[in-house]
């Protein structure tokens, strides 16, 4: 075992933890849930994306992941056990429009925080990988030792990054858990956090904002090789995400071993099925318009999570999707 882990076991069982991205979504919620478990935090990020509100005051560093100085320059003044590095750009659209921002940010941005942690001593990380990595699965649900293959830059980005944690792990003992997380949706009811992307482009909010505007929620084909037509996709409460986190940070602490995670309920929904939750949630029709699908959408996406519980004992406790409905309703109405 090595000695930083030895240091974090033999303290109170908390470290202080960077959390890269920590104004996400995603970031958010971990943060809050790191707090609630003992661990201390402070968060990296740009805000270009992220919402100020959803870090405690004193806690972030406002800092752009492509500005390698101003990096490493916080990770000189804070003595970090381990990071969790969220920060990156996710819109798949986007990505096929400017593949270049992706790589950038995705990539070079990460290369910056690694290099950093290298010069500081921090060897221990876990990233937001995604199920975008593996492209159009041959099968489902997915487990992790199906090959990447991914279909758009955003994805790419994502396997180059898990590529490169592969090197660092071989030849620098630079220790990662990868999480390839599916559809993260909900909203932790106690922490007044939410999901707030702008532009949005996640189907939940989507369909909740459709029902507060009345504006109609478009959804991408209805004859797909599914039982009701529509896209099949595996929504993950964010809390149950936020704790996969948890357990994975806390695993590399106690000097565990680098690997690789998905993160999903197990079970997959139907555009048509979240759509019926929404409406029985909010007592209301969710206008929409059917389309054509939308290239490079796979019919099912839902994850094989069996490892993660079996190694790390993680489970999902919030999988029903009128509850995450539910949640993420309570955090929409708020405006
Ligand atoms: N939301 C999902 O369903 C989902 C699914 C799979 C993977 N992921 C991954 O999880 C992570 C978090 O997702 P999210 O939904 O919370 O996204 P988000 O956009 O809400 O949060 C990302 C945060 O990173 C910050 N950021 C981006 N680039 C930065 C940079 N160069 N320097 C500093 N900060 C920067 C943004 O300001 C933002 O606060 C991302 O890496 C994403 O690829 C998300």
């Amino acid at each position: 075992m090595r000695a930083r882990s030895y240091r974090w076991l033999h303290s109170k069982g908390v470290a202080k933890i960077l959390v890269t991205g920590g104004a996400g979504y995603i970031g958010s919620h971990t943060r809050y849930f790191l707090e609630k478990s003992g661990h201390t935090t402070v968060v990296l990020d740009s805000l270009e994306r992220g919402d100020a509100r959803a870090v405690p005051a004193g806690m972030l560093r406002q800092v752009d992941l492509r500005d390698a100085a101003k990096v490493r320059q916080v990770l000189q003044e804070e003595k970090f056990d381990a990071v969790i590095h969220f920060a990156a750009y996710m819109s798949v659209g986007e990505s096929t429009e400017r593949p270049e921002l992706y790589f950038i940010n995705n990539v070079s941005g990460s290369l910056n925080l690694f290099d950093a942690m290298l010069k500081t001593g921090v060897k221990s990380l876990v990233f937001s990988s995604t199920a975008a990595a593996y492209g159009i699965p041959t099968k489902v649900p997915i487990t992790e030792d199906l090959p990447f293959a991914p279909i758009n830059p955003y994805g790419e980005s994502k396997v180059m990054v898990e590529k490169i944690l592969g090197w660092l792990d071989r030849f620098r003992e630079f220790r990662s858990v990868r999480l390839r997380y599916f559809n993260a949706c909900g909203a932790e009811p106690a922490s007044g956090l939410g999901e707030r992307h702008d532009p949005e482009t996640h189907l939940i909010p989507l369909v909740l904002r459709a029902v507060q505007t009345g504006n109609p929620v478009k959804v991408f084909g209805d004859d797909y090789p599914t039982p009701d037509g529509t896209c099949i996709r595996d929504y993950i409460h964010v809390s149950d995400l936020a704790e996969a986190h948890i357990v994975a940070v806390e695993h590399l602490l106690k000097g565990g071993v680098s690997d690789v995670f998905n993160v999903g309920t197990g079970s997959g929904c139907s555009v048509k099925e979240v759509l019926s939750a929404v409406e029985q949630v909010t007592g209301k029709m969710v206008p929409r318009t059917i389309g054509p699908r939308r290239e490079g959408d796979p019919p099912s996406l839902v994850a094989d999570s069996t490892k993660l519980q079996k190694t790390l004992g993680w489970k999902p406790k919030r999988a029903e999707l009128h509850g995450i409905v539910r949640d993420a309703w309570e955090f929409a109405q708020k405006g």
